[in-house]
């Protein structure tokens, strides 16, 4: 299968005075159609690596290659057309627009993208709401809703797209196990309709358990990534479980 996001000795420094190295000359690639599951301990640059692929931070150096178009340079705001018409971000925290419903929320992307929806996008924003049980709230304002609601909704709006490249940061945190694997379900069928690329950050060990691949990132460095189907589901949560890269030495 074709690589759709390349990174090259990707690093990350924050600070000017006190510098501190959040990724590390990372190597990896993702191929189109893959469902990655990122995992990690908390600060171990997880979020870092997202949003630098989601192209809404630049890296320090290295190089990031996204559908064959070399994104290493330049400023994010040059890239905003790409990431709007390719890429669908969910945050740890969503941003809904509280002035607008749930429904014109959803329908967001499609404003921007190409002005007033027709019929046929209503029509599918109510399906996929529908598939992740929101459908009901459609004309509920953000402030009316729960947070699980709420970020069921920063979801419908990242995928009503159709984007090439799923990027979700915790997106089941907030949910109940039934709504977690019914939002993963409908991302799952992209995968197999569109063949969208879907890299999800995750705690949860039965999402990871779901992706096609592993990717674990311990103090910015790539620690481990196999193939869930390679390795087999037992030994996969042995791995899970196994925190012995944490006091390898780097
Ligand atoms: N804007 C920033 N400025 C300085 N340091 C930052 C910034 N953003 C993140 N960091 C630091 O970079 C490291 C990695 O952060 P990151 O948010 O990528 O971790 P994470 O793996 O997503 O953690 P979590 O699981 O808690 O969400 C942390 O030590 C964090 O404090
Ligand atoms: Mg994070």
């Amino acid at each position: 299968m074709a690589e759709i996001i390349l990174l090259r000795d990707l690093t990350k420094v924050y600070g000017e005075v006190v510098k501190t190295e959040v990724l590390k000359k990372i190597n990896l690639s993702f191929e189109q159609g893959v469902f990655t599951a990122v995992i990690g301990p908390s600060g171990s640059g997880k979020s870092t690596l997202l949003n630098i692929i989601g192209l809404l931070e630049r890296p320090t150096s290295g190089q990031l290659i996204i559908d064959g178009q070399d994104f290493s340079e330049g400023d994010v705001n040059d890239y905003s057309q790409y990431r709007n018409k390719n890429m669908g971000f969910i945050f740890q925290f969503h941003y809904l627009l509280p002035e607008f419903t749930v429904l014109e929320n959803v329908l967001l992307p499609i404003w921007i993208n190409s002005g007033k929806p027709e019929e046929k996008m209503v029509k599918k924003a109510l399906d996929l709401m529908a598939a992740i049980g929101i459908a009901h709230l459609k004309n509920k304002y953000p402030m009316e809703i729960s947070g699980g609601e709420q970020q069921r909704t920063a979801i419908a709006r990242a995928l009503i797209n159709d984007p090439k490249i799923v990027l979700a940061d915790e997106p089941t945190g907030n949910l109940d196990r039934e709504t977690g694997f019914a939002v993963l379900e409908v991302m799952m069928k992209m995968i197999s309709d569109l063949g969208t690329t879907l890299i999800i950050v995750t705690h949860d060990r039965e999402i990871a358990l779901r992706a096609e691949r592993i990717v674990e990132l311990v103090d910015g460095q790539i620690c481990r990534s196999f193939r869930v189907k390679e390795v087999g589901e037992e030994k996969v949560r042995e791995l899970l479980e196994d925190r012995s890269c944490l006091f390898s030495e780097n």
